[in-house]
C-alpha cells in the first residue's frame, strides 16, 4: 500500500484539460482515482479501527497544533506526506466524536453514506441555492424539507432550509419570528424561554437585533421542564409594562438533561397570547421517527417553527441543521432579496429558490448528505437506530439507581440522562461535587466510553447521552461496567 500511495505526486499530469496543457489544480482521471483511492485507503482503515481507538485523549495535541503552524505554502507536498499528517498525526489528538463509546455533549454521527455524499455534491459543485441553476437537484434537496416537515406534522404550505446546524437555524427561526411579528422598530419585543434552554438561542436572539434584556430565562419544574405558570406570569407582567411578548422558544430535548418543554401547553398559551412558538429541537426532534418521541413531544406539530439538527438526531457528520417554518411564505418574506444580477426567481411555491428562504446565498448542496442516506436505507433503518438508543438509555437508568449511592437526576425523556454519587454520610455540596468530579475523570481514564458533566444548580452531575449510531449494547455494558468499577475506587 505504502508503494502505491507514493506514487501519487502532488502535482499528476492532466489529460482532461481543453487547452491540452498542463493545469495542476485540474487533476487528471488517474490523478483523480489515486487520490481519492489514497484518501480512502486510510479513510477505511480509520473507521474500521474507531470501536478499538480511545475515545478521548487529547495529550500532546495543543504543542502538536503549535508545530502546525505555517506560512503560506509556495509549492505542494506529496499526497501521502499530507494523509499521514491528517491520518497519523492530526486525527489523533482528539475527543473520538465518532467513536461507540462517545457518550459526552449531545453526540454528532459521521455516516459514511453523507461523506461520499459530500464527495458527489463537491465535485459536481452545482448552485442549488437557486431553482433555476439546478431545478432537480434543488427538488432533491427540498425533498428533504418535506420528509422533515412529515416527521414533525407540520402541513404542506410549511417550508424550510439546511443550515451548518442547530445555532444558525435557530438564528433564522428567530430572525423569522421578529419580521414577522414585529415592527422595523422592535426593541420592544420580549423572547420567553427555560433558564435550561441551549444558549444558542440567546446568542440567535443577539443576532436578530435583540439586547439581552429582551430575554427572560424562565424557571424549570423538577423536571427541569419550562413552568408554563410561570411563561404566563411573566408575559402578563411584561404587557402590563408596555412591552410586547412575541416569541416563545421551548426545547424538545435540553441539552443538559434532555427535557422536554410541555409543548402542548406552551402551544396552547402562545395561541391564547398571540406569541411565535419555536421549538428548538436539535438533540431531540428526530425521535419523532419513534412511536415514543412521538408520545414524548405531542403538540410540537402546533409550533410556528421547529429546528431539527440531522448531525445529532440523524447521525450526519458536523455541519447540517435545519429550521422548518408552518408557514412556509413567513420564512420567504423574511428572507426573500434578490437583484438584477441574480437569475429568475420562480413564484410557484412547489418550486424553491432556497436563498429566498435562507440568510445564505452560495452555499454547498446540503440536501444530498440527507437524501442519500435516507434513500439508500429508508427511514426504517434511522427509526430502528433511534429505538435502540432509547432502550440504552433506559438500560442505563436501570443499572445506574442500582449502584450503591447512585441518584438519577434526571430520567431519560429520551436518551439523555444525568445522575450523580451521593453515598450517604456525604453532605455537604462542594464535597460532593468533587466526588462526582473525580468519579467521570475515572470512568474516561478507562477510555472506553466518554461522559461529559454540567451543573444542575449547585449540583454537579454526570450525563449519559445516547445518540450515536455505532453505541450498542456492547458499549453500553461496558461503560457501566467502568462506571461501577470507577465508583468503587472514589469511594474506596
Ligand atoms: C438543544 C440544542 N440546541 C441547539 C444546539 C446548537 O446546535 P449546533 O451545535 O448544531 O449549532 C445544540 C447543540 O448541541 C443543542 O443541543
Amino acid at each position: 500500500m505504502t508503494e502505491r500511495l507514493t506514487e501519487i505526486p502532488a502535482q499528476p499530469a492532466n489529460d482532461v484539460t481543453s487547452d491540452g496543457r498542463e493545469h495542476p489544480l485540474e487533476l487528471d482521471t488517474a490523478g483523480m482515482r489515486a487520490l481519492v483511492a489514497a484518501a480512502l485507503e486510510r479513510i477505511v482503515a480509520h473507521v474500521a479501527s474507531l470501536p478499538s481507538q480511545r475515545v478521548s485523549d487529547t495529550e500532546g495535541g495543543a504543542e502538536l497544533a503549535r508545530t502546525l503552524a505555517e506560512p503560506l505554502p509556495e509549492t505542494g507536498t506529496p499526497v501521502p506526506e499530507l494523509l499521514d499528517l491528517l491520518f497519523d498525526r492530526a486525527v489523533k489528538p482528539t475527543y473520538n466524536t465518532a467513536s461507540p463509546g462517545y457518550l459526552a455533549y449531545i453526540p454528532g454521527g459521521g455516516l459514511f453514506q453523507s461523506a461520499v455524499a459530500d464527495l458527489v455534491a463537491d465535485s459536481v459543485n452545482r448552485y442549488t441555492s437557486v431553482f433555476t441553476t439546478a431545478p432537480a437537484l434543488a427538488r432533491l434537496e427540498a425533498n428533504v424539507i418535506d420528509w422533515f416537515c412529515q416527521i414533525v406534522g407540520f402541513p404542506g404550505e410549511a417550508r424550510g432550509t439546511l443550515s451548518t446546524g442547530g445555532s444558525l437555524a435557530n438564528f433564522t427561526a428567530l430572525f423569522t419570528a421578529r419580521r414577522e411579528r414585529l415592527p422595523d422598530d422592535f426593541l420592544s419585543g420580549v423572547i420567553y424561554a427555560s433558564r435550561e434552554v441551549h444558549h444558542s438561542v440567546a446568542k440567535a436572539a443577539l443576532l436578530a437585533g435583540f439586547p439581552e434584556r429582551s430575554l427572560r430565562s424562565l424557571p424549570v419544574d423538577e423536571r427541569f421542564r419550562l413552568r408554563v405558570d410561570a411563561l404566563e406570569a411573566a408575559v402578563a407582567e411584561d404587557r402590563a409594562r408596555g412591552l410586547t411578548p412575541f416569541l416563545v422558544v421551548a426545547s424538545a430535548g435540553t441539552t443538559n438533561t434532555g427535557a422536554i418543554d410541555p409543548l402542548d401547553e406552551v402551544a396552547e398559551i402562545s395561541s391564547r397570547e398571540k406569541l411565535w412558538m419555536h421549538v428548538d429541537a436539535a438533540y431531540g426532534g428526530f425521535f419523532l421517527l419513534t412511536e415514543e418521541g412521538k408520545r414524548a413531544m405531542r403538540g410540537i406539530e402546533r409550533a410556528d417553527s421547529i429546528v431539527l439538527d440531522p448531525h445529532k438526531g440523524l447521525f450526519l457528520p458536523y455541519g447540517t441543521g435545519a429550521v422548518l417554518v408552518r408557514d412556509g411564505q413567513a420564512l420567504r418574506r423574511a428572507h426573500a432579496l434578490t437583484a438584477d444580477y441574480m437569475p429568475h426567481m420562480q413564484s410557484d411555491p412547489d418550486l424553491v429558490d432556497f436563498c429566498l428562504y435562507s440568510p445564505e446565498l452560495s452555499r454547498p448542496f446540503r440536501g444530498l448528505r440527507v437524501w442519500l442516506p435516507f434513500k439508500m436505507h429508508g427511514a426504517g433503518a434511522f427509526r430502528e437506530q433511534l429505538e435502540e438508543k432509547l432502550a440504552l438509555a433506559r438500560l442505563a437508568t436501570e443499572r445506574i439507581r442500582g449502584m450503591e449511592g447512585m441518584e438519577i437526576l434526571a430520567e431519560p425523556q429520551l436518551s439523555l440522562l444525568a445522575f450523580r454519587l451521593a453515598p450517604a454520610g456525604v453532605d455537604d455540596a462542594e464535597e460532593l461535587n468533587c466526588l462526582n468530579r473525580r468519579l467521570l475523570e475515572r470512568v474516561n481514564d478507562r477510555q472506553r466510553v466518554f461522559l461529559t458533566g454540567t451543573m444542575l444548580g449547585d449540583r454537579f452531575a454526570l450525563r449519559i447521552c445516547v445518540l450515536f449510531f455505532r453505541t450498542h449494547r456492547d458499549r453500553m455494558e461496558e461503560g457501566l461496567e467502568d462506571l461501577e468499577a470507577a465508583r468503587r475506587e472514589v469511594m474506596g
